[in-house]
């Protein structure tokens, strides 16, 4: 079948701006189906770099339509202000390309306010380390069934009442983080100004989606966040608000999951994480400063610096079995080079014995474990200008295949440095053969 997910096998910043720009280049259509301006995707094209945080990755390739789905919340100011910056710098048709679920929830500007208020006042084990974009609270309102869509943007005036409603039941909330609410005037300002540039890219997109599976085209259903930042399987409560993994993309972009053909885990090399929770594999070492500065790894919303730390396989091997990956992007492989020898954690050494695929929310007492490394040995050459594995160094070339059989999963394609180009393409499900980028 002709549509993919790709999904973040890890705690995001897997690198899946630039795979799916890649695999879009064989796709028609592109969905976000969860998460909102808490992703960052840094799209390489040539020399020019853009962070686009709610518009599909997809939106740089003129033919592709691309479609928010119903399981995201929309800041409908960051959506239109990535519009005007990608108008500027010269990219046009964008809106005749786009639409909108109209099922998909608001973020409001109380969201971001009660996001914020929350994470300054939280004690440090008890601070997520959000974004701060208003996703959570957000996600509350719309499973407290309080939310707001982007379809009730068709008529202001019931769109303000439930905003008012919504608004009370916070007040006492944001009474009691020293904070105060916006007038109901201001939210609504903002809106009605909006409103006329959103209404006209809404869509019942759950249809558009199906028809155009349907119809033999190449849909490519785009994740944010990651596996172990899902809701539901991820290191919870240190977690986002959305079904960030690959049951999600079903769900939030509005289709039966027996319309989905293959499922695409994009896994790093090493591992990073942004925000607090559980990272067995980090390191506070020489090592860890390489993989962070040689990677650039610093949030592309927040610019926060990076955690970082060796390639984690129980959690590779868990976020394999809840997405059902058929296959694996490795990305960032070159940020290796130069480090003597490369450790991975095969397993984690548990009170109650050895655990060999488990996020580690789920271990019991959960923390005390003893990562247990397979050391490997590095390679000193570049790799940016390798297109096939088998140019790569042995090593290198032992390392993939390694992660490969242990991750039981094949690798469908290796990215060796951020340009479109610098991608060793193994297969790629839009043709079932390999094809250059
Ligand atoms: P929220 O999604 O802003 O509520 O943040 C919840 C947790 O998810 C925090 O640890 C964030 O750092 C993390 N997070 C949210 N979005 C991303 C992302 O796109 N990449 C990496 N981490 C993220």
């Amino acid at each position: 079948m002709s549509s993919v997910v790709i999904v973040g096998a890890q705690w995001g910043d897997e690198g899946k701006g630039k795979i799916v720009d890649i695999y879009m280049e064989f796709a028609d259509v592109v969905v976000r189906y969860a998460g909102g301006p808490n992703a960052g995707h840094t799209l390489v094209v040539g020399d020019e770099k853009i962070v686009v945080r709610l518009l599909p990755s997809g939106i740089l390739r003129e033919r592709t339509h691309c479609i928010l789905g119903q399981g995201m919340v929309i800041d409908t100011e960051v959506l239109l202000g990535e519009i005007d910056e990608l108008h500027r710098r010269g990219h046009s048709n964008l809106e005749a390309r786009l639409s909108l679920s109209d099922r998909a929830h608001l973020i409001l500007p109380y969201h971001v306010l009660i996001d914020t208020l929350r994470e300054g006042s939280a004690p440090a084990d008890k601070a997520l380390g959000t974004t701060k974009k208003g996703i959570g609270p957000a996600y509350e309102d719309k499973v407290k069934r309080v939310g707001v869509r982007c379809g009730d943007l068709r008529d202001l005036k019931a769109m303000s009442a439930r905003i008012a409603y919504a608004m009370a039941a916070w007040e006492p909330t944001v009474r009691a983080l020293g904070g105060e609410l916006p007038s109901l005037q201001s939210v609504m300002a903002k809106l009605e100004a909006h409103a006329a540039r959103i209404v006209p890219m809404l869509a019942h997109t759950s249809e558009l989606v199906d028809d155009a599976i349907k119809a033999g085209k190449r849909v490519m259903l785009e994740g944010a966040q990651g596996t172990l930042l899902d809701i539901d399987h991820g290191t919870y409560p240190f977690v986002t608000s959305s079904s960030a993994g690959a049951g999600g993309a079903a769900s939030g972009a509005g289709i039966g999951p027996n319309r989905i053909g293959t499922v695409i885990g994009i896994t790093k090399a090493y591992t990073t994480r942004v925000g607090t929770g559980p990272f067995p594999t980090e390191l506070d070492d020489s090592d860890g400063k390489h993989l962070r500065e040689v990677g650039a790894e610093f949030g592309s919303v927040t610019g926060r610096p990076r955690r970082t730390g060796w390639l984690d396989l129980p959690g590779l091997r868990y976020a394999s079995r809840v997405n059902g990956i058929d296959g694996l992007a490795l990305t960032k492989l070159d940020v290796l080079t130069g480090m003597e020898r490369i450790r991975v954690c095969v397993a984690y050494d548990t009170p109650q014995g050895r655990v060999t695929s488990l996020p580690i929310d789920q271990l019991d007492p959960p923390g005390q474990i003893t990562p247990v490394y397979v050391e490997m040995p590095g390679w000193k050459e570049r790799l940016e200008g390798v297109r096939v594995l088998d140019d790569l160094p042995a090593n290198a070339r032992a390392y993939v295949r390694f992660i490969e059989e242990q991750a039981g999963a094949p690798v469908y394609l290796v990215s060796v440095g951020p340009r479109r180009s610098e991608t060793i393409m193994l297969h790629n499900p839009f043709v079932g053969r390999a094809a250059a980028p």
